[in-house]
């Protein structure tokens, strides 16, 4: 384990990133941009993908066993790039790792209560990260402090759908139309993507609330303000990579070859893959 009154740790480690699968390219497409120095090591979780459905101790378990992975390979640095995970697993992963920097991704219900003028705002997310504990507060408290009208709306099958490369099919727009149509004829002008899968979709959400809805209605994603949160923690600690071209290296327990054309289409890159077996 990564050692911070150790000085040998260096700037040039990597970061580790990790997700059930493609979902967390959605958070590294913004660590690069604004960490283009950086190496980055992005894990997909593919063959227990997706995540949504399964039990919190399970998360917890895929969790450790990948920051352990991620660990080994040096990462300076843990990035949580999946709201499910982050909700089962970020209290235990920062207790194994206590020295090292772990970033995790919510659903932005604050950013949300401060653009809704309807004071009602519908959240798409797992049916896990809307069943967790730490979800619950989160909406408790900022529910109760903006005065804001949370619907917490699970979308099952669309973190698939996604996984399957359909990001603009008829079943995919079929699904999505029954989660939001409900929400907007509620009052909701606000939505908040709180699975990382989700903003792969936003083209389409956009279309269908351009169809359905007679007024604006805002869309929230973290995955700018995560990357932000993540320089913030290395510059803090000295551990911020200033020159250099970063790389990225790809490690999936699915197939190499579904990560690398995900890589490809969703953000025009070509990394080395490696498969990792799923006991890693
Ligand atoms: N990308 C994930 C999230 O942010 C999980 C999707 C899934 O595996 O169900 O919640």
């Amino acid at each position: 384990m990564p050692d911070f009154s150790d000085t040998s740790i260096s700037p040039d480690a990597p970061i580790g990133v990790f997700d059930s699968g493609i979902g967390g390219l959605s958070i590294l497409k913004h660590i690069r941009a604004i960490l283009p120095h950086e190496d980055l090591l992005y894990f997909a979780d593919s063959s227990f993908a997706p995540y949504g459905g399964r039990p919190e101790e399970e998360i917890v378990a895929r969790s450790l066993a990948i920051a352990a992975f991620l660990v080994e390979h040096r990462a300076k640095a843990l990035v949580v790039a999946c709201n499910t995970a982050t909700a089962a697993a970020i209290k235990a992963l920062r207790a194994r790792y206590p020295s090292l920097p772990v970033v995790g991704v919510e659903p932005g219900l604050k950013p949300a209560a401060a653009l809704t003028r309807s004071r009602t705002v519908g959240v798409l997310a797992t049916k896990r990260t809307l069943s967790s504990e730490k979800f619950r507060l989160l909406h408790q408290q900022i529910g109760a402090a903006a005065d804001v009208r949370f619907l917490p709306q699970p979308c099952i099958g669309l973190a698939d759908q996604v996984e399957k490369g359909e990001l603009q099919s008829a079943a995919t727009a079929e699904l999505l139309h029954g989660y939001i149509a409900p929400l907007i004829v509620q009052g909701a002008d606000t939505l908040v993507l709180g699975c990382t899968h989700y903003p792969f979709v936003q083209p389409l959400i956009e279309k269908i609330i351009a169809r359905i809805a007679s007024a604006p209605v805002a869309i929230v994603d973290t995955g700018e303000p995560v990357a932000r949160q993540l320089k913030r923690l290395l510059s803090e600690r000295n551990l911020e990579r200033i020159e250099g071209t970063g790389t990225i290296s790809g490690f999936t327990t699915g197939g190499e070859s579904a990560l690398e054309d995900a890589f490809s289409r969703l953000l025009g890159i070509h990394p080395e893959v490696m498969r990792v077996a799923a006991g890693n």
